[in-house]
């Protein structure tokens, strides 16, 4: 039975063994910035290639883009995030510090967050007996205020025409602003996804539990187009899909649940929405969201029609671009560009799209914390991480037993033949018992030590992390051993 585990233990880990460290923290840290270290690096790489594999590899039905972060300003005037994307905080007068409303609410089921402003402003919330989770204040908060979540940066040299532009807070806009391009670059016929992996920023107003919300993120998003009357059928399919990527990588059912959103916490583009939570170790309640699978209707290519049509009439007129009425131009655009024709019914359409979203860096938290463990070994506590073999950033550890008698050449002629197949690491530093616990820490699913016997009848110990069981294996059979293993 594994640990409980701190989320204490986890930062001091990922510190200790060069997963995650704070960003720039020769100069005190940057809050809510990480960087991955060169074990983190490779786990994130292995948490996004199991995903990419997973939704677009190994389906007949997907293809993968790449957009850029910057983008026309029209398009989160379109998507809604210029007038929506806002969580309502109030501000203690003690310490100043802001809280999220729905941080401070006794039934966690109160959501405002990621809400439209209007929607914020009319709800009551009573905070006159609320403590505030910085100083301890109490009744000190201000009246709730919506803040605005997209970070601002300017493009362009020349002060008369540069522009305000938006970090990206989702990558789903680049996906949408691209589905035709897509449709007229390939043979995908609906139902058919189109996924993306990269950066988001968010400017959050609580972060602090490690790398689980930060205002740099990575994400994981698909945008599958459906039928309208499908879309019921495709996100139950990818609920069951999406949970089980999570089971397969390792993390114990017990700790992951499906949970569906209430209707005031649905996102403005959102018909309906499920949360694969898992039971991370900080909060309050423990079970925080992994990843959402929204059902967005055909909500964003029929916002980006009207923006497209709406910009045109601006080009005549030449106004503030971010202060388009895209109502004003509300009619359906059934047949504009965003639309789909289906060849077999002689149909035209805008799709529905369901939308799994999940996040790189929280994925990687949860895989962290499953993994951890810690037992006792002969007096001695052992840490390790149970990683599944897919996501281990180092696969092998090759070690010579002592550093002499021929042992480290034959060491590291195994190593430089199995580093083309998979990553691994030499090691013939300290005793030996040190050198796998190092790697049981890191997560390492197999070491090999060449020893005294290597010599004689050229086989090798292969140490199995989790049981560790050893076995002989000849020098000839090892590549083939691991990879069985490690089903690779
Ligand atoms: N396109 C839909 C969308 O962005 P979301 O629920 O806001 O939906 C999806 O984000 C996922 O992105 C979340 O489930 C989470 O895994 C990740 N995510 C969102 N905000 C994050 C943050 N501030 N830090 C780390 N991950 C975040």
């Amino acid at each position: 039975m594994a640990k409980i585990t701190k989320l204490e233990d986890i930062v001091s880990l990922c510190k200790r063994r060069g997963f995650i460290f704070q960003s720039s923290e020769i100069y005190g840290g940057l809050a809510s910035c990480y960087d991955y270290g060169p074990l983190g690096v490779e786990l994130k790489n292995n948490v996004r290639r199991a995903w990419w594999k997973s939704v677009v590899q190994m389906r007949d039905d997907v293809v993968g883009l790449d957009c850029s972060i910057l983008m026309h300003p029209m398009v989160w005037k379109a998507s809604g995030h210029t007038d929506e994307f806002a969580d309502l905080i109030a501000e203690c007068r003690k310490c100043n510090v802001r809280t999220r409303v729905d941080h401070l609410a006794e039934h966690p089921e109160e959501h405002t967050e990621h809400i439209a402003l209007d929607a914020a402003m009319t709800r009551t919330h009573d905070l006159s007996n609320k403590t505030c989770p910085n100083c301890g204040a109490v009744g000190r908060f201000t009246e709730p205020m919506p803040f605005k979540l997209m970070f601002e940066t300017r493009m362009g040299a020349n002060v008369d025409d540069s522009m305000t532009l938006y970090l990206r807070p989702e990558t789903a806009q680049g996906i949408f602003a691209n589905f035709r391009n897509v449709l007229d670059s390939t043979r995908v016929k609906i139902p058919f996804g189109i996924a993306q992996i990269g950066k988001s920023f968010r400017n959050e107003v609580t972060t602090k539990a490690f790398i689980f919300r930060t205002r740099e993120f990575e994400q994981a998003e698909l945008e599958f187009f459906c039928k309208p009357g499908t879309d019921d059928q495709w996100w139950n399919t990818w609920k069951e899909l999406r949970f089980n990527w999570y089971v397969d990588l390792g993390i114990r059912k017990e700790n992951l649940r499906l949970r569906e959103h209430d209707t005031d916490e649905l996102a403005h583009y959102a018909k309906a929405c499920v949360d694969v939570e898992y039971k991370f170790p900080f909060g309050s309640g423990d079970w925080q969201e992994l990843e959402g699978i929204a059902n967005r209707t055909d909500y964003d290519l029929r916002q980006h029609q009207r923006g497209m049509r709406t910009l045109n009439r601006w080009f005549e007129s030449k106004g503030d671009v971010t202060k388009i009425d895209l109502a004003a131009d509300a009619q359906d655009y059934q047949s504009g560009p965003l639309s789909y024709f289906d060849d077999e019914n002689k149909q035209r359409y805008i799709p529905y799209v369901i939308e799994p979203s999940a996040g790189i860096d929280r994925s990687a938290l949860a895989f962290l914390v499953d993994a951890y463990d810690e037992e006792e070994v002969r007096g001695e506590t052992r840490n390790l991480l149970r990683f599944h073999a897919d996501l281990a950033p180092i696969k092998v550890g090759v070690f010579p037993l002592v550093k002499k008698d021929g042992m480290p050449e034959i060491a590291c002629n195994i190593y430089d033949h199995l580093k083309k197949y998979f990553n691994c690491f030499y090691d013939e530093k300290g005793a030996v018992g040190r050198r796998y616990r190092r790697q049981d820490e890191a997560g390492t699913p197999f070491c090999i030590t060449v020893d005294g016997q290597t010599k004689e009848d050229t086989t090798v110990t292969v140490r199995q992390r989790d049981s560790m069981e050893q076995v002989r294996v000849s020098t000839d059979n090892l590549l083939t051993h691991i990879r069985e293993r490690l089903e690779v």
